[in-house]
């Protein structure tokens, strides 16, 4: 395994993202032959953010493994609301734990996290900006609902634009062959130009419509996704753009027989309740494919990465990132670290946000 964290699923080969769906399968077919592998080894979960699906999957499934599991959902109900940082949190939790699975609203955190970590650090959402678990389970439920990765139509609907999980799953799709992405969403919720880049530079081809009926006659699978309230700055600018997707049995009529119906969950009505029904609706499934697809990524974890000192990161660069929702703008003593791209052009390390210089 090339990288002792998971901050992004580019952090896995193609090689070892194709290992991991393939022992989640394995782990799938005979559970009891994975029920002791973990025994001894502490997972904590930290969730800075609210959670059904990731956070009681990852519990579920180092339970499942035999491990044992820590940790907080509500970050009021530890020393975070003292005022710790998280560099110190960090430092702690790593020396308690084998490994860590950590929600954070601020972009980057992960990335802050795996600083200061002597345990692997997993990201289990940060912000809008990655969501690489959320993907893994993606790619475990479309390996075994469609038979392969590439060669696919697929629809992404909704927050473009602020969906982590969208991110992520463009990103991962992009390395396998002939895939198309049609975007559907409003201007203003359409995806990052960073995401955009990575289409443009990958064998995939991608195509942004306005209407989800005129998307669906072409669509081998689709993504659904939830218009985020807490991502908005302003309840104004959420009402003007909830409600305008919704997948019913009527849009249906015109989709594909073999359509795969994806959503990462919650759902709030961009889905109605009587597409559940359809055999093409696989969002529930796909929450099932996540407790074997994070079972298999702990297992592969644990054994090849001990605690280790974390290596102390300085700074690159005198410059501050200017999005407001990078880790950095919360977290002040984080070294500014950027990767250079053209001449006036600073991509921030933990975010992946653009800077003019
Ligand atoms: N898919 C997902 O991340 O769901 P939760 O927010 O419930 O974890």
């Amino acid at each position: 395994m090339k990288s002792k964290h998971i901050i992004d699923l580019e952090d896995l080969t193609t090689d070892e993202l194709t290992d991991i769906i393939k022992l989640a399968n394995e782990i799938k077919s005979n559970p009891s032959d994975y029920s002791d592998v973990c025994r001894g080894k502490i997972l904590a979960t930290l969730f800075y953010e609210p959670s059904t699906r990731t956070q009681m999957s990852f519990k579920t499934a180092m339970l499942r493994l035999g491990g044992s599991v820590i940790g907080f959902d509500n970050p009021q109900n530890s020393s975070v609301s003292k005022g710790e940082s998280l560099k110190d949190t960090i430092t702690v939790v790593g020396g308690y734990t084998d490994i860590i699975a950590i929600r954070h609203p601020s972009e980057g955190t992960a990335k802050a996290a795996s600083m200061y970590s002597e345990a692997p650090v997993i990201n289990a959402g940060d912000g809008g900006h990655l969501h690489p678990t959320q993907t893994l389970t993606d790619v475990v439920t479309l390996y075994n609902e469609k038979g392969s990765l590439g060669n696919m139509t697929i629809g992404l609907c909704g927050d473009l634009k602020n969906g982590r999980t969208v991110h992520s799953l463009i990103k991962t799709m992009s390395h396998f062959k002939n895939n198309k992405f049609v975007l559907i969403s409003t201007p203003e919720l359409s995806v990052p130009q960073y995401i955009k880049d990575i289409m443009n530079t990958s064998d995939c081809t991608y195509t942004e419509v306005s209407s989800l009926a005129e998307a669906m006659p072409i669509l081998d699978v689709l993504y659904m996704t939830r218009i985020q309230r807490e991502r908005f700055s302003s309840e104004e600018e959420y009402e003007r753009e909830k409600g305008v997707f919704v997948l019913d049995k009527k849009k249906l009529l015109y989709a594909k027989r073999d359509l795969k119906i994806l959503h990462p969950l919650p759902r709030v009505d961009e889905i109605a309740e009587e597409v559940d029904y359809d055999s093409r609706a696989k969002y529930f499934v796909q929450t099932v494919y996540g407790m074997y697809a994070r079972m298999a990524l702990i297992k592969t974890m644990l054994d090849n990465f001990d605690r280790n000192e974390p290596v102390r990161v300085f700074d690159t660069h005198n410059v501050k990132c200017c999005n407001p929702n990078c880790i950095t703008a919360r977290e002040k003593y984080l070294p500014k670290i950027f990767r250079e791209v053209g001449g006036d052009m600073l991509i921030c390390k933990y975010c992946e946000g653009r800077n003019l210089i």
